[in-house]
């Protein structure tokens, strides 16, 4: 219900453009039982009673679609009020620009929504004796300057105690002001500081700076405790990487991420008030007497969600990647998923979130964050009349893209599956069916219908590296591929969210469309006999995903080609790469899957966890091998789309997944490697607690544990179980404890097979002094062998008659090596 609000909007007088604090004084006489506080402010507001901030909230009012409206806050402050003892109350809220009127967007300038401060508060008093006081902002407030000198989200902050030191600042009377702002009870999580950090190293650089570094590249702002004498001043700029051991954040592009801080020779905690920042490193310049580097805290702020799931293996470097993605999440769900929180940008790109969301859902309790993006993204598609758009608030270009424009159908069918609440799917069914509608009045637009999605613009496979150059934006595989494909799951999905909520013809008409567009799909895109006429990492990825082949096996052993025509290089961007290991896990090639993971080399996972990334990059090559930053113009190292791996370690690796919406009941199918030997994975699901958690002994036996909460169902699939009577590895549980061991089919105790690969083997010494014992040119060549020969197997490398090696040799070498144990 929305409230009936008797409070004005007040403003300051138009010549005043200063950050504004608006201050009421009062007295309370009465006795009073209970005080809440109902209010907010344009753009930012800071609120506090009696000199305490009324509630551990940053950044309110937040971000959410303006258009619709700005939400209000409702806070107890029962215990800030001073009571009839001391009948002197002050109520003070302190503005900055923020999003609303700030700079923002890909938009030069500000005042985007709003060219004025503006704020509006009631506070409800209730008496022990049941009467009620209401206190609202109205023309008997006042304002002054305060001592934000400037804010913005971007650019930061001035905080400046010298401010009104030589001018007047007079209190002056509040403005009523005609606002038209639709006020909204609040439907964001709030923002609040999760974690701190304490600084790891005061690094002196060569060139001369001093940096603080934090350990791990983080959201929010920092605070540290200044005796700095009157008139001296600090700054802080953040960076997310040092180049040449010296301070950068040219990848920040516009984003001036700075905090500057004037005192007046007080002794207090400084923080910024407006403004967030991204990066690991802090530079401080100024007159850096009275403050200790030491002392600064990493403040991490992001949205108030519970961390849902915990992954644990044997490799620290997988565990890192498992942590970086997790940081990136943290770092980039501040009110909205942002695609990157420290460069000029910062918004909810929508494809960054549709790839992210399965992983973001495992890794924490994500409903109510997801469901308040949804709002908004249904608010703007109203306007749009069905497009959805690149990313929201849309302001500019609306960039309407597949796999972006996908986030409308992608999100509530994963939550729904997450979280089994049918509510998601019908407060989203519209959101769904209207983007897929959007398609089809397009597509019919064109005269008959062609049920693909080969037309309008697309990100395509972003970021990919098999396009043009490394550094291109788009991938090599055809947008229109892409587009259909996800054009065809989308129609599906809507089909089935038709299906839960009862709409039953809905149901069919989206079916029938979706088969429709599949035949479309297959015809366009397989030769008559079943081979993918698109031949690159994404297109099998994507044909796996959604099941749009005809043959399986003919797509599964094209996909083991390219993989290998590739050098198992990844190459495939935020379409391919993201789903790349589960595409694999899910349809057999795990052995692939967990060769992508585990890979070492550039581009991989782990190579930006050897060149010391502590978050996901936006790019496989965000850090070059030496260290240096692409000098492309589009560097983020804190993007979680890439992060979206983890996903398969939680659903395939782990294999937890829910069999019935909400994991009402679970379907556990882990997937263990001999390269990676153990996992511990847990999930809080909404049903309780699951845990899976596998490990390789010694002997080459399976052990596995599994914990399943109660009330609830899961189907077990027991890996390459050696099949006896009566046992199949097949087994339905219910809530309880349960742990096996046994000898699988597959050997996990040994570490080579006839077709690991040249690469493999040489890295490794043992295999290495067996391959030397019976041929030493042999032992040369595979050390030295380039990226091609070096994917190939020991026996491929004979079919070469420039070889020194015989079938008869390879065979021999090939029995001790398999001998090799772990
Ligand atoms: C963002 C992305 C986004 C993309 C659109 C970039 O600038 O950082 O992650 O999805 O633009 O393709």
């Amino acid at each position: 219900m929305s409230r009936e609000w008797k409070a004005k909007w007040i403003g300051t007088n138009t010549e005043d453009k200063f950050h504004p604090v608006f201050c009421k004084e009062f007295e309370i006489k009465e006795n009073i039982k209970k005080a809440t506080m109902y209010l907010t402010g344009v753009g930012l507001f800071e609120a506090y009673l009696n000199g305490q901030k009324i509630s551990n909230e940053f950044l309110t009012p937040y971000l959410n679609d303006y258009l619709s409206g700005v939400q209000y806050f409702e806070y107890d402050v029962t215990e800030l009020l001073n009571k009839t003892d001391k009948p002197q109350n002050t109520i003070e809220v302190f503005l900055g620009n923020g999003w609303y009127k700030g700079r923002f967007a890909l938009l030069p300038g500000g005042n985007i929504y709003g060219d004025h401060f503006a704020m509006i508060a009631e506070l409800e008093l209730e008496t022990e004796e049941g009467g009620k006081i209401l206190i609202t902002s109205d023309e008997s407030w006042n304002y002054q300057g305060s001592d934000v000198e400037e804010s913005g989200i971007y650019d930061g902050e001035i905080f400046n105690r010298m401010l009104w030191e030589a001018k007047e600042n007079p209190k002056k009377q509040a403005i009523v002001v005609d606002e038209k702002i639709n006020l909204l009870k609040q439907y964001s999580l709030p923002v609040v500081i999760k974690e701190t950090l304490s600084v790891k190293e005061v690094i002196h650089t060569p060139a001369g700076e001093t940096v603080l570094d934090f350990g791990q590249n983080f959201a929010g702002f920092v605070s540290f405790d200044s005796k700095m004498k009157k008139g001296k001043q600090i700054h802080l700029e953040f960076g997310e990487v040092l180049q040449q051991g010296n301070f950068y954040n040219e990848n920040y592009k516009s984003a001036r991420a700075g905090f500057k801080y004037i005192s007046d020779g007080r002794e207090e905690n400084v923080r910024p008030h407006f403004t967030y920042f991204g990066g690991r490193y802090v530079k401080l310049s100024g007159d850096l007497d009275g403050v200790d580097p030491k002392s600064f805290k990493g403040c991490v702020i992001y949205s108030d969600m519970e961390r849902t799931g915990f992954i644990e293996t044997s490799n620290p470097k997988v565990n890192r990647v498992y942590e970086n993605a997790l940081w990136s999440q943290k770092c980039n769900f501040i009110d909205i998923p942002t695609d990157c929180p420290q460069r000029d940008e910062r918004l909810a790109w929508t494809g960054d979130i549709n790839v992210f969301t399965g992983t973001a859902c495992y890794n924490m309790y994500t409903k109510d964050f997801l469901m308040k993006f949804m709002k908004d993204l249904r608010a703007q598609q109203i306007r749009d009349g069905g497009a959805v758009p690149g990313f929201i608030p849309a302001i500019g270009p609306k960039m309407v893209s597949s796999v972006w424009g996908d986030v409308a159908t992608f999100m509530p069918w994963t939550l729904y599956q997450m979280y089994g609440d049918e509510q998601i799917l019908a407060d989203n069914y519209l959101l769904m069916k209207d983007w897929v509608d959007y398609i089809d009045r397009q597509d019919s637009l064109r005269g008959d219908r062609q049920y693909l999605y080969n037309f309008g613009f697309h990100f395509g496979d972003w970021l990919a590296m098999d396009g043009s150059t490394e550094n291109s934006m788009k991938g090599g595989t055809e947008d229109f591929f892409i587009a259909s494909a996800y054009y065809y799951e989308s129609t599906r999905m809507v089909s089935e969210a038709a299906k839960v909520l009862g709409k039953t013809d809905d149901a069919e008409i989206y079916a029938d469309r979706a088969e429709k567009i599949k035949e479309a799909f297959l015809a366009e895109y397989y030769t008559k006999n079943g081979r993918l006429a698109v031949d690159t990492q994404a297109a099998y990825v994507v044909a796996l995903r959604f099941g749009l082949y005809m043959d399986k096996k003919r797509v599964t052993d094209a996909f083991r080609l390219r993989l290998k025509k590739d050098c198992y290089q990844i190459k495939c961007g935020f379409v391919g790469g993201t789903y790349l290991c589960k595409a694999l896990g899910e349809n057999g090639m795990e052995d692939l899957a967990y060769r992508f993971l585990l890979n070492e080399e550039y581009p991989s996972w782990i190579n930006e966890v050897n060149l010391g990334a502590t978050t996901i990059w936006e790019r496989w090559n965000t850090v070059l091998s030496d260290g240096t930053i692409n000098p492309s113009n589009m560097n983020s190292c804190n993007h979680y789309s890439y992060g979206s791996v983890v996903e398969f370690l939680y659903a395939v690796a782990a294999g937890i997944k829910p069999a019935k919406p909400g994991f009402e009941e679970i379907k556990l199918a882990p997937l263990p490697d001999k390269h990676l030997r153990e996992l511990k994975c847990s999930y809080k699901s909404v049903r309780g607690t699951i845990v899976s958690e596998w490990k390789l002994l010694e002997d080459g036996q399976l052990k596995f544990h599994f914990e399943i909460p109660d009330g609830v169902k899961a189907y077990l699939t027991l890996p390459y179980f050696p099949e006896a009577e009566g046992e199949s590895g097949k087994y339905v549980l219910s809530g309880g404890s349960y742990d096996y061991n046994y000898f699988p089919t597959k050997d996990f105790a040994h570490k080579f097979e006839d077709d690991s690969i040249v690469k493999d083997l040489a890295a490794d010494e043992e295999a290495m002094e067996i391959v030397a014992e019976v041929s030493q040119p042999l032992m040369f060549m595979m050390k030295g062998a380039d990226k091609e020969a070096a994917s190939d197997t020991l026996a491929a490398f004979t079919d070469n008659p420039f070889v020194p090696v015989t079938r008869e040799e390879v065979a021999q070498i090939m029995d001790r090596i398999k001998q090799i144990t772990f």
